[in-house]
């Protein structure tokens, strides 16, 4: 599990050069490209040396990644925690060491005095934006309405919010009734894989909300395999608006989807060099994001740069 890096490492590193320990989630979705991709990027723009490790999804491998971490004395450690618990432990080591920690995207349920700064979005309000535009699409609906959840990766901070966040908006109208949720792990396979199985046993669903892009994407296949029409048939909500996503919403397979930014690169970098300054860095920084309309995704879509 080595973290593969570039430059000299070490507190300060011979060069000079700050040295940044990341431990990315995994490569899982397409906004994970996307995020790593700005990571590494701004990282060189900034003349901050890198050290990158891909945790494949797994805790127990980001832990011996922020441990290497802590052993080469890297001058920051930041990562994206793929679940929310169990960080106490390793984050106690880091502060013993005396090195700051940066969450990025994801949240933990540690003592916040833990780590530095926490960048990322607001998972809660995605969740609610989703939620918005379903009160409003039934807002005459007589009947009841069949909703299926495909939820993010189990344990994960955006898995956990967009669910509350969403339900919690539904909630005021009776007739929108959530009738099979279940986890996809935000991958595409998995999508269309848990989509399969609720089609064969649910023959009335009216819409899907997939806590990402991908697993709406991997759905859009199941559903089509099933002989029905995406974005008719069976509406479909998602979060991210990632390229492929983009392009579904645009070509109506998709009717709206919740921003959720990838792009932390650029912030993480300022962030690493106030806290190396000696400046203070805001505890909590929220990406600012919007929604998306099939209209407004053709038109977007020609200058979005992921
Ligand atoms: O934590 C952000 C989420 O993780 C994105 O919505 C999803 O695509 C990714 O896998």
């Amino acid at each position: 599990l080595a973290a593969c890096g570039s430059g000299s490492g070490g507190s300060g590193g011979d060069d000079g050069k700050i040295t940044l320990g990341f431990s990315q989630v995994g490569s899982e979705s397409g906004w994970r490209e996307a995020n790593t991709k700005s990571i590494k990027e701004s990282a060189q723009t900034a003349g901050i040396d890198l050290k990158f490790s891909d945790a494949q999804q797994k805790q127990e491998n980001q832990i011996a990644t922020i441990r290497s971490y802590i052993q080469q004395k890297v001058d920051v450690i930041a990562f994206s925690p793929v679940v929310v618990t169990g960080w106490d432990a390793v984050l106690k080591e880091a502060q013993a060491a005396k090195i700051p920690v940066v969450l990025t995207d994801r949240a933990v349920d540690s003592d916040p005095s833990l780590y530095v700064s926490f960048l990322g979005s607001d998972f809660v309000k995605e969740g609610e934006a989703i939620g918005d535009w379903t009160l409003n699409e039934y807002k005459d609906a007589t009947a009841p309405v069949n909703i299926v959840q495909l939820e993010g990766t189990v344990g994960s901070a955006p898995a956990i919010d967009r669910k509350k966040g969403f339900e919690s908006k539904i909630a005021s109208n009776p007739n929108l009734k959530v009738i099979a949720s279940q986890s996809g792990d935000f991958t595409r396979a998995d999508g269309k894989e848990v989509m399969t199985a609720i089609l064969k046993a649910n023959p009335k669903i009216d819409l899907l909300f997939a806590h990402n892009d991908d697993m709406g994407i991997g759905a859009i296949q199941a559903i089509e395999e099933a002989g029905k029409k995406p974005g008719a048939d069976i509406k479909i909500v998602t979060i991210d608006a990632v390229h492929d996503g983009m392009q579904a919403l645009a070509d109506g397979k998709i009717n709206f989807i919740a921003e959720c930014s990838p792009l932390l690169g650029d912030q993480l970098m300022d962030i690493v060099k106030k806290i190396k300054a000696g400046q203070p860095v805001e505890k909590r920084i929220i990406t600012e994001e919007t929604t998306f309309t099939q209209q407004q995704a053709s038109e977007a879509l020609p200058n979005r740069k992921y």
